[in-house]
């Protein structure tokens, strides 16, 4: 069976089996070594992973997968070298200026979430424009984390919570489990019901550690540009048996 019929029959049944995940979310994981065994650089790992992101866009709007949540840059990602810091950013500003009417024309409304603070400049424009341009979308959310960790997000959902109590907004007793979640970056989508990982770790790397409470793990040995939209009807294939 040629690829292109295995996707068309995997959608088929992913339409008959009902039981849709609701919110994917995706490590992105494996472009550097997708790269070395290439004898490229890392950043070609990158650049390659780009095509893997529209393909798992596209794979949710066809099977109807409402919030798509990707992990595109960690806070510990920070720590790379500086050119490779250098080259995601500015691989994240090709992705808007080239993504962005394909993103408008599916009704794809994108957000940008983690702390960026220290995101300045042409990226940090980027972010804000592509937000402002998907605006009111309506078939798929997409979240791009970027400089997101999860124990900041924890903490900073503290921090607002405490800053209501204080203010006299909120009482001690009132914080249950959702207004903490009503503060988290996610606060207005559901749990991912599905967390695909790709290239074999089995970690979570600080990704969403309040809200993959009860989500469906598939880690698949893959690396992040192998993976194609066949791939992730296969995960949502899966995760509905
Ligand atoms: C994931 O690929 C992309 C980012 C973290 C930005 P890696 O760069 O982590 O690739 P490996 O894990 O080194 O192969
Ligand atoms: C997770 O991949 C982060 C992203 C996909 C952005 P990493 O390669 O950075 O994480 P570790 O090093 O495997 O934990
Ligand atoms: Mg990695």
């Amino acid at each position: 069976m040629s690829d292109l019929d295995e996707r068309r029959r995997l959608l088929h049944e992913i339409k008959l089996n009902g039981s849709l995940p609701v919110h994917v979310a995706i490590i992105m994981d494996g472009n550097g070594r997708w790269a070395a065994a290439r004898g490229l650089p890392r950043f070609r790992g990158h650049t390659a992973g780009m095509k893997s992101v529209r393909e798992a866009t596209q794979g949710c709007i066809e099977a109807g997968v409402r919030v798509l949540t990707l992990y595109a840059f960690s806070q510990e990602n920070w720590n790379r070298p500086r050119a490779e810091v250098a080259a995601l950013m500015k691989l994240f500003e090709r992705y808007v200026a080239k993504e962005r009417q394909e993103l408008i024309d599916e009704g794809v409304e994108v957000r940008v979430l983690g702390d960026h603070r220290r995101i300045t400049g042409a990226p940090r424009k980027a972010m804000e424009s592509i937000e402002r341009a998907t605006a009111g979308g309506k078939n798929l959310r997409l979240n791009l984390m970027i400089s997101y960790g999860g124990r900041a997000e924890i903490v900073r959902a503290s921090q607002r919570l405490a800053e209501r109590v204080q203010k006299g907004e909120l009482d001690i007793a009132d914080i249950d489990e959702q207004a903490f979640a009503n503060e988290l970056y996610t606060a207005d989508v559901p749990d991912p019901d599905l967390l695909i990982r790709t290239s074999g770790e089995l970690r979570v790397s600080n990704f969403l550690l309040w809200q993959l409470a009860y989500t469906e793990m598939f880690i698949t040995p893959l690396l992040w540009p192998d993976f194609t939209r066949t791939h992730h009807f296969e995960a949502i294939h899966e995760y509905q048996k």
